[in-house]
């Protein structure tokens, strides 16, 4: 039976539907825009993160990016899809993290928590000197941060792109997952050409959730994981290191 009060939730929530510019033209599916995620984007719009929201860059199943602008400025705004985004192994992912371990239990803990990892994990690599996007901030299940594009629109994914020099752009990445492990202490665990976008020449590591720190117990099998992405990628495309070789050096063995 509806209450007085969830009278005037829901009342509220239709004011922020009105209130947040472009939000009412957006062709989404329903469940993307939850209370939650209208509250989020309502307290980022009112702090002024946000000035208005605009198109969806991607829309996936864990989560959607839409482009949106903030002064002028193109942000890129992530929401992680409350209902549909692999709860299982975000938790499985998370509770092995010791930066997590306070959290709740429910989907909805469980996803914010992811959305937080995200954004600190963003904030590690950066600061050793990673090309990520820079996180700008989040809240509850939606992260905004630097949007990576060009007057043409968003880098496309490796992938997508053409490059001339494929040996620079593998010694490259493989320099970042070096640095990743060395400096930031992260693996970032689903590295792949659909993870990387690449710009200006150069490539750029995003989607960060499932990054981990190297005292996970899975950390060493994810870093192997995310080398063996990355040749079966550039195997027909340049020289690639043998898999173990930078096993050893990083982590001083090989991982089964
Ligand atoms: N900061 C950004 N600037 C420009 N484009 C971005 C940015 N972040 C993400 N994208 C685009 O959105 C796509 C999806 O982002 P991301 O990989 O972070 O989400 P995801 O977790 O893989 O979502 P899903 O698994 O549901 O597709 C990227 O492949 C990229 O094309
Ligand atoms: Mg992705």
């Amino acid at each position: 039976m509806r209450d007085r009060q969830t009278d005037e939730y829901d009342k509220k929530v239709d004011e922020l539907r009105t209130k947040i510019k472009g939000l009412d033209q957006l062709k989404v599916r329903d469940d993307v825009f939850d209370e939650y995620t209208l509250l989020g984007l309502y307290k980022l719009l009112s702090r002024g993160w946000i000035t208005a929201m605009g198109g969806p860059i991607s829309t996936g199943k864990e989560a959607n990016v839409y482009h949106a602008d903030r002064d002028g400025t193109t942000v890129a705004v992530k929401i992680y899809l409350t209902r549909t985004a692999n709860f299982k192994k975000m938790q499985d992912y998370i509770t092995a993290d010791r930066r997590f371990i306070n959290i709740g239990k429910t989907r909805r803990d469980i996803i914010f928590a992811w959305t937080r990892k995200e954004f600190s994990n963003l904030k590690r690599a950066e600061k050793v000197g990673i090309p990520v996007p820079h996180p700008l901030v989040f809240d509850r299940n939606v992260l905004v941060m630097e949007f990576l594009g060009d007057e043409n629109g968003a880098f496309p994914q490796l992938r997508l792109s053409e490059f001339e020099d494929a040996q620079a752009v593998y010694d490259e990445i493989i320099e970042y997952i070096r640095l990743l492990w060395k400096k930031a202490k992260l693996v970032h665990g689903d590295l792949s050409e659909y993870n990387i976008l690449f710009g200006k020449g150069h490539p750029y590591l995003i989607d960060m959730g499932q990054a981990v720190t190297l005292d996970h117990p899975h950390a060493p099998g994810f870093l192997k994981r995310d080398l063996e992405q990355l040749n079966r990628f550039f195997n027909e495309r340049c020289i690639t290191r043998e898999v173990p070789d930078i096993l050893e050096e990083l982590c001083g063995s090989s991982p089964q």
